[in-house]
Order: C-alpha cells, then structure tokens, then sequence
C-alpha cells in the first residue's frame, strides 16, 4: 500500500498537483520539481518535506503584480525557485523580495531591463545560492545586492553592460563557485578580484585584452571560458597550480602560441583553441596526459613534432582542419643501406577516434603516420594538396604468385600492423590524386565511407586500387577523368550500395562496370559522356535494403544517351533487373540532325512496351524533355 502510495506521490509530483491545489497565483504559475526526499505516507494535500518549488512570472507590468500573486502563498520550508522574466519592474525599489515572504533559493531575473539596483531589495535573500540578473542592463558588478547574498554559488550576470571588476566586487561571496559573466564588455580585471573559490569562470565575448593576471590564485578553477576577447597569450596567466583545470575554451582570440605552464595542466580534458593564430605546439601539449579532445582548426599551424604529444595517449579527438600543416612529423631518411622514418607526431595518440585534417597544405600522405592508432575510425584529408598517397613502406610482392594470393599473403602477414585497420570513414575530397598506387587500402576493413570526389583520378581506377575493400558501402568518385569503370568494378566491392560518378568522362555503361558491385542500390553518374548504356549493366547486381529486395537507382541527368530514342526499350529491360533510370532529357538534338550511331539495344529482353512509355519514347525521339523517372513511378 504505502509503495503503491509512494508511486502516486512521485507521479503527481512530477506534475503540477500541488501547485495546482494550492491558492491562484495567476498570473504566475507553479510547478513542482521532481524531488528525492524520502516520503513515508504524509497526508495528502499537506506540503511534502524537501519539496522544490518553480514559480514563473512572465510579462508582469509591475513588481507589485508579482508581490500581490506571490505574497504568503508559500511556507517557509518550501524552497522556491523564482524566475520573473520579460517584464516591467520599474517599481521593484519600492518594494523587496522580503515582501514575497518566501524562502528564494534560486533567482532568475531576466529581460526585465534591470539597472543600477539598490541593494535592499534583495535584503531576506540569505538562503539564495543561485542569482541570475543576465540579459539586463546591469551596469556594474552589483556589489550592494551581492552583500545580502552571502551564501550565493552560482551567479551569472553574462549579457550585462559590466566593463570591469574591482578589486573588491566580491567580498562578500567567498564561496561563490560558478560565475558567468558571457557578453558584457569587460576589458579590466585587477588581481584578487575574483572569488578564490571559483570552480567554472566564464568571461568569453568581452573586451580582455589580458587577464592581468586575475586567474592566478584560483586553484578549485576547473572551467576557463574566455572565447572572443583579444587576448595575445596566456603566458603567466592560468592557476599557479593548474592541478583541476578540465576545460579550456580559448576559441577566437589571438593567441600566437600556448604557455609553458600547459606542461603542467595535468587533469586537462577539453581544449578549445580554434580561431587563433598559434603557429606551433612548443612541446606544450607534450604532458597532457587526460586530453580527451583537442580543437586546434583555424589556426596558422605548420609543422608538428614527432614529440608534439608524446604523453597524449587519451586524446580521442583531434581538430587540425584550416591550418597550414605542410608535415605531421616523421622524418624519412634515405642512406644507401636502408631507409628509416622517424614516428609521426600522432604515433602515441593510442586512443585517438578521430583525425581532421581538412584544409592544409599537405602535399603527400603516408598511412604510416597513422601506423598504431587502432581506435581511429574517422580520417578527414580533405581539401589538402595531397598527389601522392602512400603506404609507406613498399608491400612486399612476391610476383611470382598471382596476384590474389600476394594480396591475401600481404593481409596476413601485416595483420594488426597495417595502419588504418579500423578508419569507417574517410575524406579524400578536394586534392590533386591522379592515382591511387595499388592497393593502398589494403587491409582496411570497416572502412564503410570513401571520399575520393573531387581529384584528378583517371582515366581509370585500377584493378587492385580500391582491393579489400570489404566494408564499403559509400564510394564518392565524383569530379574526377574517369572514361570507364571497367577496372574499378574488377575491385570487387561486395558491400558497396552507392556509388557517385557524376561528372567524370564515363563514355559507355555496360557489363563490366558494375559487376564487381553486386549490392549495388544507387548510382549517380549525372554530367558524364555515356552515349551507351547496355541492360547487362545491372545483370549481376541486385540491391537489398535490410535483406529486402529493392530497386537499383541510376541518375543519368545531362547524358547524351537520354537523347537516345532506344532508351524507352532500355528502360524496360532495365526494370527487369530491378533497375530504373532517371533524368530529364534536355536539349536533344532534333530527328533530322544525323543521330549518333548507337548500339544500346542489343539486349534480348524487350517485352513489348506500355503505352506511357511508348509516349515517352515518341517525346524523346522528337527532342521534348522527357523524364523517365515519372514514366515509370
Ligand atoms: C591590471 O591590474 C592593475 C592592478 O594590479 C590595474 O591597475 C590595471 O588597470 C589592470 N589592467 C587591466 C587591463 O585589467
Ligand atoms: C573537419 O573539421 C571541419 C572544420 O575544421 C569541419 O567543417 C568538418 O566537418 C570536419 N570533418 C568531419 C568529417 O567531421
Ligand atoms: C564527398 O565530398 C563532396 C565534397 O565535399 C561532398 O559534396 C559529397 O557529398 C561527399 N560525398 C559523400 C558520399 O559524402
Ligand atoms: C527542355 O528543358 C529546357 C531546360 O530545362 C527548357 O529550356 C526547354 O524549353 C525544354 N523543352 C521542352 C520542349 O519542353
């Protein structure tokens, strides 16, 4: 009984029953927060031991409407949480939040215009830890209110119009832990200001040219926010002991380079450095031995260090993108007698899940620089100068053997050591490839996505290029000269579902392009030269979206063959394989124009056509648009 009980209790509390019950406080409302305390059977109705309390008041025109709803409806046990926003309190001098006679634990005032407030309004709020007074325009840290809130832990005065912080704003808030101080225009903070105890400090979007050294004696600072100000350096400037400092977000100042004392930030977890103009490491990241992530985009970064991060083995995020990164570290020396390559500065990134690269100046990229990062699943290398991908260290052929067995023996005897085994994802787009040198992929199993669009790659992607592919599902080759996918398809991609080819220089679909692509779902290869497109195209594919069968798609938009007044046929006989085509013919030349010889209607499988399509063969054959996608929905 009394668990059953319990239930309701907890049930009604997290609705709004004993707000509800109890005398209107129209035009504000109430809810209850759900609450832990225990219950042992109290009468129903009765205030509840422990209970929260949430009053909202919105749009009031005056304080005295918010004291007459509020006033003598709450005991003194009950903890009210009190929010009164977007409303006129032009009067609030005249009155306090002693009248409400309520016990304010937590007060949010915001949009309410406030200003200079004086102070005794705020005398009775003793028990408050929480003020919020954002979004208003307070012009100065409220030193008067602040003085009868002793045992306030949380304030947060962010999109005020405070400019500075005096030495003494916060005497009486010695144990004030969270302070948020976002979007105001302080440009002047004096040492021994802040509050000692201060765990989560935020000052970002202001006008800080330094911090003065002001964040020197808060050693419980366990979050620095400080994005868009202007700072130049952090040299000098962080806890002189750093011991709990987690999170750091540095984003969009100009910082050059990272202080020494980085070395000794031990707990660090988050770093937050993007839009910067740091142009190296130091050695500062070196003993960041708890990083988790690492944001470092946007920055003018050129070279790293093969001991960049040499103690960084927690770091499961890295954001390199929009730098100038020419090396990643690793040095290759070539003497007569062998040839050896230093580490790169990622080899002790044991734990890193993700890499981006995007937006540099690599020119070429060695997978060993990746070599012992078994956790990364995502490698972004996009938009880079990259000509040359490599493997690095030259597979071993034994010529002798054919090639199937040299590639089944290269997979075995690199095993776990092939760099990139586990990479689901990867970038290429947006560099200067004109090849791939064979069988580069090797061995990379879960890689599901591949970006190779927008390359030099052609004319063709050869034979062993994309071989051990065995995961793919997503190939991207748009934007690249290929003529044909002849030797792509030999590739033998047995999960690939799609494939873009659009914009290349494909000239004839037929058997041999996709019969290394059995599950083949969708294609694109709008914007080619395909004349010819033979039904045995998709004889050997057959596409299945979660074991059910389903339809190959196939974009030809802007290919000479949808002028083609066979394509009609085609498609019918496409349909039979469970394909279908797609696009508008645009432009055709008209009947009287020679056509181009063709022989796309070879196949033997040419039932007899249905009227719409006999419509839509007559409308192509005369040069109208023609989509054939509706033809056949
Ligand atoms: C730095 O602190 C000094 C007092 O130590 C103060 O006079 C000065 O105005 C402060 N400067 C800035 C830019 O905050
Ligand atoms: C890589 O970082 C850039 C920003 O630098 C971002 O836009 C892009 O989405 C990231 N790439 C991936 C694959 O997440
Ligand atoms: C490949 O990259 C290009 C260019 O960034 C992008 O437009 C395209 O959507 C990507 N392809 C896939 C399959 O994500
Ligand atoms: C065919 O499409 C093009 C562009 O979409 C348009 O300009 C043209 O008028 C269309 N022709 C016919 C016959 O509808």
């Amino acid at each position: 009984m009394s668990g059953l009980l319990y239930t309701l209790l907890s049930f009604a509390a997290s609705t709004s029953l004993h707000c509800a019950v109890r005398r209107e406080i129209s035009p504000c409302t109430c809810r209850q927060e759900d609450f832990s305390a225990p219950i042992s059977n109290p009468p129903l109705g009765s205030p509840l031991h422990g209970e929260r309390i949430e009053v909202e008041c919105e749009k009031m025109e005056s304080f005295n409407q918010v004291a007459e709803a509020l006033r003598g409806r709450f005991t003194p046990e009950q903890s009210i949480t009190l929010r009164v926003s977007h409303s006129y309190l032009k009067d609030i001098s005249r009155h306090g939040f002693k009248d409400l006679k309520m016990s304010i634990t937590r007060l949010e005032l915001n949009y309410d215009k406030l200003g200079v407030l004086n102070g005794e309004i705020f005398a009775g709020l003793g028990r408050t830890q929480y003020l919020s007074l954002a979004d208003n325009e307070v012009p100065s840290i409220p030193r008067p209110i602040l003085s009868h809130l002793s045992l306030l832990r949380t304030l947060d005065l962010s999109r005020n119009r405070i400019s500075r912080i005096e030495a003494d704003d916060f005497k009486y808030n010695p144990t004030l832990q969270y302070l948020f101080m976002a979007g105001n225009s302080i440009a002047e903070m004096v040492p021994g200001s802040l509050p000692p105890l201060i765990k989560h400090l935020h000052v970002g979007r202001n006008h800080l040219v330094s911090l003065n050294r002001t964040l020197r004696d808060l050693n419980q600072l366990e979050w620095l926010l400080i994005n868009a100000n202007e700072l130049t350096s952090l040299d000098g400037e962080l806890p002189a002991s750093g011991h709990n400092l987690k999170m750091l977000y540095v984003v969009d100042n100009k910082l050059t380079h990272l202080p020494a004392e980085f070395r000794f930030l031990h707990r660090l977890e988050s770093l937050f450095l993007q839009h910067n103009k740091i142009t190296s490491l130091d050695g500062t990241l070196q003993k960041a031995r708890r990083l988790k992530f690492l944001e470092l985009s946007y920055n003018h970064l050129q070279v790293l260090h093969e001991d960049d991060f040499i103690e960084a083995e927690m770091l499961e995020d890295l954001q390199l993108g929009h730098n100038a990164l020419t090396s990643l570290g690793g040095v290759t020396s070539v003497t007569p007698e062998e040839t050896t390559t230093s580490n790169s500065a990622l080899y002790p990134l044991k734990s890193l899940k993700c890499l981006n690269l995007t937006h540099n100046n690599l020119r070429e990229f060695s997978f060993t620089s990746i070599r012992g990062l078994r956790e990364l699943k995502m490698l972004d290398l996009s938009n880079n100068k990259i000509q040359r991908l490599t493997r690095g260290r030259a597979p071993t052929e034994r010529t002798i053997l054919s090639p199937l067995v040299v590639l089944q023996n290269l997979v075995e005897v690199d095993g776990d050591e092939m760099a990139g085994v586990g990479i689901q994802d990867m970038h290429l787009q947006h560099n200067e490839l004109r090849s791939l040198e064979g069988s580069l992929f090797l061995g990379m199993r879960q890689l599901q996505r591949l970006n190779l669009s927008h390359n030099a790659l052609g004319p063709t992607v050869g034979l062993r290029d994309l071989k051990g592919l065995d995961g793919l599902r997503k190939l991207d080759l748009s934007y690249n000269e290929l003529t044909t996918l002849e030797d792509t398809s030999e590739s033998w991609l047995q999960s690939l579902e799609e494939l873009n080819v659009a914009h290349n220089r494909l000239i004839t679909l037929s058997e041999r392009d996709f019969r290394g692509f059995p599950g083949l779902c969708w294609v694109d290869v709008s914007a080619n030269q395909i004349s010819v497109l033979k039904p045995e195209l998709v004889a050997n594919t057959r596409c299945t979206v979660h074991g059910v069968p389903d339809v190959l798609r196939i974009y030809l938009q802007d290919n000479p063959v949808l002028c083609d007044a066979g394509l009609a046929d085609l498609t019918v006989a496409l349909e039979v394989y469970h394909a279908k085509v797609y696009g508008v013919a645009n432009d055709c030349p008209t009947p009287s124009t020679p056509a181009a010889p063709t022989t796309t209607t070879e196949s033997t499988i040419v039932p007899p056509l249905p009227p719409t399509l006999l419509l839509a063969a007559a409308a192509a054959a005369s040069g109208g648009n023609v989509s054939f996608a509706a033809t056949l929905e």
